[in-house]
């Protein structure tokens, strides 16, 4: 009996989702619609199997359960599932690599989102929002993820290396790899190996995508390494960085291969997240008039039409409570997996050493018994009037949802849109949106 085989086998007392295949399992309405597929379990317990071809995901609907396993890295690792698959993207960057070469990294990088370095992040932040929102015009239709995506790249590009030669052509490419690249992930955690190396027009797309990330990446480190000085930057802060717990006392520094792998993960991880959180938000303050005004109020009162700086943040928690909320309701890293490292149990079940869980994230933070008024509703005002539930147990891939199209439509009163962080310095416009579907099935996954 293979591996695979005795780890489905083990696990036959859990409950199967329904709408098995026999040989394909529930690969099919995953592919076709895998939010829709992933969020349904919810009401089959706390844990579910799901079978994807020969292999089973158990996944996670238990918020509680799916706490303890995030939280134990050690037996709920990041190996197998996506981490395997999305290696040849992000190496053993910080978001990829496993417990035993997670500590080191995370000791080494935890400096490059110090708090002397915030003022600085978030100046460039508001500044490039305001370069942006300047264009947008009053009656004007935008589609609102591209225009988010462009500006969640600038402001990595400027944050991470903000060299003109990076900004301006090698950016471009850059953004157009990494579209590729988060919309390859998935099919290739879903898909068996041999599937994604075939020499399909996908696949070949996919991996020169891939290459041109980790060559622009290795450009930027070697460009860094001839000018070193610190430009108060996110790569300045990487190749300063000494780990201190080093044995012997060498204090080493990131090799040159980490070096890439962060670069890439940083601009992975913090792009698209970003982005499309953005685009949520706006669609949602669209929807929400009420919410819209109120945040307008917030910031027009504590900014008095100046842009925002970093210490501005604690006197803005309306505004932190629309983002968060947002954030709840649409997660853009909606899925993630552990995998067993060992042999062990949650939920009082027994779960093999090479059990893939799976956690969705939009289901956990929907859940009932966490948010008993509406889970499904977007109210930023339930953040005051209940306490903070445990810090989310939000997984991560680069995979999304975003909403599609919204439209600047004419707001005579309106005295400032408010995109994160806010700034006030933009034309006179608010948002209305223009499609009554929020989730193009292609930005879904
Ligand atoms: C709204 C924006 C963002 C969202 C929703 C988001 C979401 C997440 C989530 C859910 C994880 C946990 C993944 C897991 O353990 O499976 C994560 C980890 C991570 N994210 Fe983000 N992220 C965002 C922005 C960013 C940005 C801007 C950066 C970098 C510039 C970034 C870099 C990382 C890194 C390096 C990790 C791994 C941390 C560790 O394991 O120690 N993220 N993110």
């Amino acid at each position: 009996m293979s591996s695979t085989t005795r780890t489905a086998a083990a696990l036959d007392s859990l409950p199967l989702a329904p709408g098995a295949l026999p040989v394909a399992g529930h690969l099919l309405p995953l592919l076709r619609d895998p939010l829709s597929f992933m969020t349904a379990p919810a009401g089959y317990g706390e844990l579910v199997r799901i079978r994807l071809g020969p292999r089973t995901m158990v996944v996670i609907c238990s918020p509680d359960l799916a706490l303890r396993a995030l939280r134990d890295d050690r037996t709920f690792d990041k190996i197998g599932g996506i981490f395997d698959q999305t290696r040849s993207v992000l190496g053993d960057g910080l978001s990829n690599c496993p417990h035993h070469l997670h500590r080191r990294q995370r000791r080494l990088l935890q400096p490059t989102f110090h708090r002397f370095r915030m003022p600085g992040y978030a100046q460039t932040m508001t500044g490039l929002i305001d370069e942006t929102t300047r264009t947008w015009q009053d009656g004007q239709v935008l589609d609102v993820l591209p225009e988010t995506r462009a500006l969640g790249s600038r402001v990595l590009a400027a944050c991470m290396f903000p060299e003109a030669a990076l900004m301006s052509t090698q950016m471009t490419r850059l953004t157009d790899a990494f579209d590729a690249v988060l919309r390859g992930v998935l099919r290739k955690v879903l898909l068996p190996a041999w599937a994604t190396n075939l020499p399909l027009l996908a696949n070949r797309r996919f991996q020169r995508a891939v290459d041109h990330l980790r060559q622009t990446a290795q450009t930027a480190v070697e460009h860094r390494r001839s000018n070193d000085r610190d430009h108060g930057d996110l790569l300045s802060a990487m190749l300063a960085a000494r780990d201190e717990e080093t044995p012997g006392g060498a204090q080493t520094a990131l090799t040159e291969t980490e070096l890439i792998d962060n670069v890439v993960t940083f601009v992975i991880a913090g792009t698209d997240t970003s982005a499309i959180s953005l685009a949520w938000a706006l669609y949602l303050l669209a929807q929400h008039p009420d919410v819209a005004d109120h945040l307008r109020t917030e910031v027009d009162t504590v900014l008095g039409g100046r842009p925002a700086r970093y210490d501005d943040l604690p006197r803005l928690p309306f505004t932190g409570d629309v983002i968060n909320e947002a954030l709840r309701c649409y997660p853009p890293a909606w899925i993630t997996t552990r995998t067993t490292a060992v042999d062990t149990h949650l939920g009082g079940h027994q779960l093999p050493q090479g059990t893939v869980l799976g956690f969705c994230v939009p289901l956990l933070q929907r859940h009932p018994g966490q948010f008993p008024d509406h889970p499904e509703r977007f109210d930023p005002d339930r953040r005051s009037a209940q306490p903070a539930p445990p810090r989310p147990a939000t997984p991560c891939s680069p995979s999304a949802a975003a909403p599609a199209n919204a439209s600047a439509t004419s707001s005579p009163a309106a005295s400032s849109p408010s995109p994160w962080p806010p700034s006030p310095a933009a034309g006179d416009w608010s948002s209305c949106p223009t499609t009554p579907r929020p989730y193009p099935p292609d930005q879904a996954c």
